[in-house]
């Protein structure tokens, strides 16, 4: 395949790609199209008719889904951007809500902007109160993803005023009643999980710090939210809100796709970022230091991760587009010294290990052989077990950080005039049509 500069549009130039069909000796012009950052991608959506063929690519390693202004990745130099704006710089400056409005709008908002848009979303943190009948379904011991999946799916059995997809208001009010309820839905799954009452959101307090007092305060008696934990807690929430294309983001658009109504996609995303290869390797990563348990055991794991007959992974580590540090473990890792300073857990066993498993897996010659760096998981986990998150709603977090992500892409999906149903194809090596035997000539 060569890069040919398209001679025949004088006046606007079209780069574009040539393919040849070896065997038939055709030649076929494919476009070459140029983001404002990024590799450029070869628009293949002729490829079929013009050649009969398909492309090959599971796992979609080489393959551009959409076109996307959300978030931009540089994997090899370790950068994040969201809206043109790098993760350090919003997770040190901006909050949970400013970061959500420029994911949702594409721009920081004004002082006013924000005021309102804090306003609404808080004003939006209830539930319908029948909502409370579906966490009675549920076992106690039900784990609090499942609970999430239901849960946010239900809504749409609830909302019935935005789900009309085709109208941008409805769209808008389904978006912030998501963002809104998500911090109560999750923890409402804890404190069901506990036996304790559910605890309802306070308009006076922020995003983070109405979900550790729905998670933590009783109706006993006052809770004080510890604010250097709130801004922590803020922090992370930053740190897991978008991140281009990833499984659960494209679940969301794959489901959007068909129309699905806005809470059943959430729903559907919820569902891909529990699994552990995704947004349940916070969860993974806390159990997996727990089994290593010591330093010395560390050298044992790492060569179970290096076995290709061991289907142990090192949990945290490695990722599909960072090959170089994940700018947001950085970032994970100060807040992890940060919240372990204030809770008087300085030298806290896990994080020592963790520390350690770290500094030996970037020595190792194979972790530096195929760029596997700490990604975004490796650390939440210590620190929100230091905040008193039990194992199982860490990736409950992800999910309430990462539904602002979901909800933009979403948005931006359906808004994209290019959109239409996601249907993939295949290569297909299973049997040609064959004759059907009938039951008593098959002995
Ligand atoms: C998230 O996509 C996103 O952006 C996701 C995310 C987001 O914000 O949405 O960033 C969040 O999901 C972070 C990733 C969390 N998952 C984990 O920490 C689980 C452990 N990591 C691996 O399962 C793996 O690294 C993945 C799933 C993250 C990425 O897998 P890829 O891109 O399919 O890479 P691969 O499996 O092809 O690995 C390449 C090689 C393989 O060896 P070879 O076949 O080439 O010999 O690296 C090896 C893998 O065996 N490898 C690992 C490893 N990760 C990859 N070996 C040991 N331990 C690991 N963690």
């Amino acid at each position: 395949m060569t890069n040919a500069q398209n001679t025949e549009t004088p006046a606007a130039p079209r780069e574009s790609v040539t393919l040849t069909d070896n065997t038939s000796g055709k030649v076929y012009e494919m476009p070459l199209l140029s983001g404002s950052v990024g590799p450029k991608v070869i628009d293949i959506r002729p490829l079929y008719a013009q050649t009969g063929f398909f492309t090959y690519d599971p796992g979609f390693t080489s393959t551009g889904s959409c076109e996307s202004k959300i978030t931009f990745i540089d994997g090899d130099h370790g950068v994040l951007l969201h809206r043109g704006y790098a993760i350090e710089d919003l997770a040190e400056h901006a909050d949970f809500m400013e970061t959500a409005y420029l994911l949702l709008k594409g721009e920081l908002p004004s002082v006013a902007q924000k005021t309102k848009f804090e306003n609404d979303i808080t004003r939006h943190t209830m539930l319908h109160e029948q909502i409370n009948y579906f966490y009675r379904a549920f076992r106690r011991d039900a784990h609090p993803m499942a609970v999430m999946c239901g849960v946010m799916g239900a809504l749409s059995a609830f909302y019935h005023d935005s789900l009309d997809i085709s109208d941008p208001h409805q769209r808008m009010v389904a978006s912030y009643r998501m963002i809104a309820k998500v911090p109560t839905i999750a923890a409402w799954a804890y404190k069901y999980s506990t036996g304790q009452p559910f605890m309802y959101p306070q308009n006076n307090l922020n995003y983070a710090e109405n979900f550790l007092h729905m998670m933590f305060a009783t109706p006993c008696e006052p809770y004080k939210v510890n604010p250097v934990v709130a801004r922590a807690l803020d922090r992370i929430l930053i740190l897991h809100a978008d991140h281009e294309q990833n499984a659960s983001t494209s679940t969301v658009r794959l489901a959007g796709s068909s129309g699905a109504n806005p809470f059943a996609c959430i729903a559907a995303g919820i569902a891909s970022l529990w699994g552990p290869a995704h947004g349940g390797a916070n969860e993974a990563v806390l159990n997996m230091l727990t089994e290593i348990g010591s330093k010395d055991r560390i050298p044992e794991f790492l060569a179970r991760a290096k076995d290709k007959n061991d289907p142990f992974r090192l949990m945290g580590f490695g990722h599909r587009v960072y090959k170089n540090y994940d700018p947001r473990a950085k970032v994970m890792q100060m807040t992890c010294h940060e919240v372990l300073d204030e809770l008087g857990l300085r030298g806290e066993p896990l994080l020592e290990l963790a520390m350690e498993l770290e500094r030996i897996a970037l020595e190792d010659p194979y972790f530096v052989e195929k760029k596997l760096y700490p990604n975004v998981d490796f650390y939440s986990g210590i620190i929100f077990r230091a905040m008193g998150i039990p194992v199982s709603m860490f990736t409950v977090l992800f999910a309430v950080a990462r539904t602002v992500g979901w909800i933009a892409q979403w948005n931006e999906m359906i808004e994209d005039p290019h959109q239409k149903i996601g249907r993939p194809r295949q290569l297909y090596t299973g049997f040609p049509q064959r004759t059907y035997v009938p039951l008593d000539a098959r002995g």
